[in-house]
């Protein structure tokens, strides 16, 4: 199978794969201004923390290269576009460390931000393929995956985290099935990772959000596995709304939890979860899907976009660098995945 790249850069502009269109059809999207980026940002074209992480480092250089052209002061124009980039998405701290990753080099000018983007970018694809070799080597023998919302390719650059890990597990012939969770409102879930699944020719069943629970206390699934928007440095994690309940579903169950994410995605600064800004959005994507209405006219939703999981249910975070179990993890936890 050719690997996706869902972010580039090509002949002075960002190429991004535009997440909306998919499943219906593979199109990319030229973006040339940091304008059109916070726009393809903020209506998930561009989606997922890594991919997020070089959008906003991609986007830097793309700023300071636009205003070189344009003989304006680079200097103002990348730090006007860092504001306006890491406030198109609040939650996935990915995408402000890239913004610095490429502002960090600003004395070089545009082409020293530039060449701190493409680094990003690359080690991007290193760190997944580390992360699907660790977190699959800690989960061998468990053979039923349950995910929730898109953490591949889509998400990254190439590969992903937790489909990384899934992928592995798949060519060491050690996967049966993964279930992958419909991920309402925007169903990241059934759009894209059922699509990603089949091009990577994994069997899976598309399920929706309520039925996990169930499938998992009922003993269908040996393991969770996600990814991660922002890890606090206790170890709470936030992920896509709804992941919090696949974690007390797995601990009633006594299956790890298990969340695969570079190392850029934990945060020091942040101490604990409940300093995390939690990104909500228009609750129109919660009363309806697709242009059709499922609510009645007048119902006001509420639409957080993710949740955060306590440290204490989560049996391990798997990084390109190293294993961390959260210390206040339970021993059975980590028994079974040593
Ligand atoms: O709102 P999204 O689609 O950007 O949310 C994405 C997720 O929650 C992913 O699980 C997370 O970014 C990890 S991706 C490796």
């Amino acid at each position: 199978m050719t690997p996706l790249r869902t972010i580039d850069w090509h002949d002075g502009d960002i190429v991004i794969v535009d997440q909306t269109a998919l499943p219906a059809e593979l199109r990319t999207l030229r973006v040339h201004t940091v304008e059109e980026l916070v726009a393809a940002i903020r209506r998930l074209a561009v989606r997922g923390a890594m991919a997020l992480g070089v959008a906003g480092a991609l986007g830097i250089a793309l700023a300071a290269i636009r205003a070189r052209e344009r003989g304006e002061d680079v200097d103002r124009a990348t730090e006007d576009a860092a504001a306006r980039l890491i406030g198109a998405r609040p939650t996935a701290v990915n995408l402000a460390w890239g913004v610095d990753r490429a502002l960090v080099a600003s004395a070089g000018g545009p082409a020293a931000m530039l060449a701190a983007a493409l680094a990003v970018l690359a080690a991007d694809i290193e760190a997944n393929t580390a992360i699907g070799r660790r977190g699959a080597a800690l989960l061998v023998g468990r053979r039923r995956i349950l995910t929730h919302c898109n953490a591949g390719s889509l998400a990254a650059v190439e590969r992903g985290t937790a489909l990384a890990v899934i992928g592995a597990l798949h060519d060491m012939d050690e996967l049966d099935l993964v279930y992958a969770c419909e991920t309402r409102p925007l169903l990241q879930g059934a759009r894209l990772t059922t699509w990603e699944l089949g091009r990577m020719g994994i069997a899976h069943r598309l399920i929706v959000d309520g039925a996990a629970a169930g499938l998992i206390v009922g003993g269908r699934v040996d393991a969770v596995v996600v990814g991660a928007d922002r890890i606090a440095a206790n170890g709470d994690v936030a992920n896509k709304v709804g992941t919090l309940a696949h974690a007390l579903a797995a601990r009633r169950a006594g299956i790890p939890f298990v969340v695969a994410a570079p190392e850029s995605t934990i945060d020091p600064a942040t101490a604990r979860g409940a300093d995390i800004e939690i990104e909500e959005r228009d609750g129109r994507e919660v009363l309806g899907f697709g242009g059709a209405v499922t609510a009645p006219v007048g119902t006001v939703a509420a639409n957080p976009a993710f949740d955060v999981t306590p440290a204490d249910l989560v049996s391990a975070i798997v990084t390109e660098r190293r294993t961390i179990v959260p210390s206040a993890s339970p021993a059975f936890a980590i028994a079974t995945l040593v």
